[in-house]
């Protein structure tokens, strides 16, 4: 994949729950390969009606939306559910992690129905807890972690399939300021390793640390769209962990 091929083109999207304003209004986005975008707008903006519209768990009333080839609003139910185990992964503000399953098992999970062996899908797994410095937890429960820890989880979950695009919800919107300061270097690194990243977020540190690019949503419409230097804003720690 070169790094200017589009992973997610919204085009002229509108969407509307019943009884409200248009949630999002002739929205059109292009997001490419190797971005790392932070989706800004106060509460009732449209954000997360956004990400659910890419991540294929909600339609657009009309507009279309194209994530790495894939026509997402024209899936049916079934093909919405591929789509998502091979080409998003998601991490969300409260984890969504199943507790009755260790660590290693929450992480292998997306891997199911995806072809790939059980014994492989553990390994990769392991591999992928070591990389994010909590390999020491594989057999624990989540209940047992910290928050920061958990979102590790749920990232290392997220990236299972290696999946074109991380999408995240407010991932460090119930975190303390280490932990959240933990996820902000995380998706850094992820970034600086050529991930796609798209974070929705009303946190603005997060926004100037991690994104190449920040996109304002203000009642359903873009309201401005600006490519950034992550890190440069003053007393951003770390900053220079993406200069690599
Ligand atoms: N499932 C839903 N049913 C009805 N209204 C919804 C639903 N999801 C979102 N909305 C409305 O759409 C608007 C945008 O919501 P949302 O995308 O969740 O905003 P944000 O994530 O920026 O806080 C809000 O007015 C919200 O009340
Ligand atoms: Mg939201």
């Amino acid at each position: 994949m070169t790094m200017t091929e589009p992973v997610i083109e919204l085009d002229g999207v509108h969407r509307r729950f019943v009884d409200g304003p248009a949630a999002l209004c002739d929205v059109s986005l292009t997001v490419r390969a190797g971005e790392a975008v932070a989706i800004l707008g106060p509460s009732g903006s449209g954000k997360s009606t956004m990400l659910n519209l890419i991540a294929g768990l909600d339609r657009p009333d009309a507009g279309t939306v194209t994530v790495a080839g894939v026509r997402v609003d024209s899936l049916g139910e079934a093909g919405a559910a591929r789509y998502r185990r091979a080409k998003v992964g998601m991490v969300f503000q409260f984890f969504n992690l199943l507790d009755d399953l260790t660590v290693l098992d929450n992480v292998v999970l997306p891997a199911e129905m995806t072809g790939v062996g059980r014994g492989e899908a553990r390994r990769h797994a392991s591999g992928l807890l070591d990389v994010l410095g909590i390999a020491r937890h594989a057999r624990a429960y989540p209940g047992r972690l910290s928050g920061g820890e958990r979102q590790r989880v749920a990232v290392a979950r997220a990236l299972m399939n290696r999946p074109p695009l991380l999408l995240a919800d407010e991932p460090t919107g119930a975190l303390d300021s280490a932990s959240g300061e933990e996820v902000r270097a995380l998706l850094r690194e992820l970034h600086a390793d050529g991930q796609t990243v798209v974070v929705v977020t009303h946190d603005e540190s997060l926004a100037a640390s991690c994104a190449t690019r920040v996109v304002r949503l203000a009642d359903g419409r873009i309201a401005s769209d600006t490519r950034v230097v992550p890190g440069a804003a003053a007393g951003v720690e770390g900053a220079g962990a993406v200069a690599r």
